[in-house]
């Protein structure tokens, strides 16, 4: 469902994840008909690659209409956490890009109320390598995130923190569920 996102002749925003994993796979049966793609982690770079796909850098894109990911937690409101896999840096800067974020789920995380998920949150650390970044992820359990939009902002402005998994300000303007009986799509920014 995914694939029918990605335009002919495009560059493709790809996340990271189990489920963006078949979404690969399903990129790499269509890989003639992209240009590339632009990735957010080492791993999914490496998956890129071994399905036949071209990696771009993002900084040299012009254009990425969309940016296929998943997530650890939606709302309906197209608000997520993520990070579970510890590449939220590189997945938010990416995601700033995408022109439309396609969320892609299994049922069992969309939620009213962000926060049973611990929220990833990745400062600097002066020794030890985590993330492709080099850092590591302090993971914040306990929350009920009723305000994603402010709680972005608010760790976001803490001195070290690189990134918060919280993906609110840019949240998923689609959001495709999977399930047993089939997708489930919603659209939370109406487009
Ligand atoms: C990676 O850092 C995350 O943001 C993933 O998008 C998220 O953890 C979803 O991964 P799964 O599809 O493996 O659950």
């Amino acid at each position: 469902k995914a694939a029918e996102y990605v335009t002919d002749g495009s560059i493709v925003g790809v996340g990271t994840g189990s489920t963006v994993a078949f979404f690969i796979a399903a990129l790499g049966r269509m890989k003639d008909r992209i240009e590339g793609a632009v990735s957010s982690s080492v791993k999914s770079t490496e998956r890129l690659k071994s399905h036949g796909i071209e990696v771009e850098e993002l900084n040299n894109v012009g254009d990425l209409p969309v940016y296929i990911d998943g997530a650890d937690e939606v709302t309906e409101h197209g608000a997520m956490i993520k990070g579970g896999g510890g590449a939220l840096t590189r997945e938010k800067i990416v995601a700033a890009v995408g022109r439309k974020f396609v969320c892609i789920v299994d049922q069992t995380k969309l939620v009213p109320v962000l926060g049973r998920f611990p929220l990833p949150v990745e400062p600097e650390l002066r020794q030890g390598f985590t993330t492709d970044n080099g850092n590591v992820i302090l993971d914040v359990s306990g929350l009920a995130i009723e305000d994603p939009v402010a709680l972005e902002t608010t760790i976001n402005q803490i001195a070290g923190v690189v990134t918060v998994g919280l993906f609110a300000h840019r949240g998923a303007d689609v959001i495709l569920l999977g399930a047993e009986t089939g997708v489930r799509t919603l659209t939370p920014s109406g487009r």
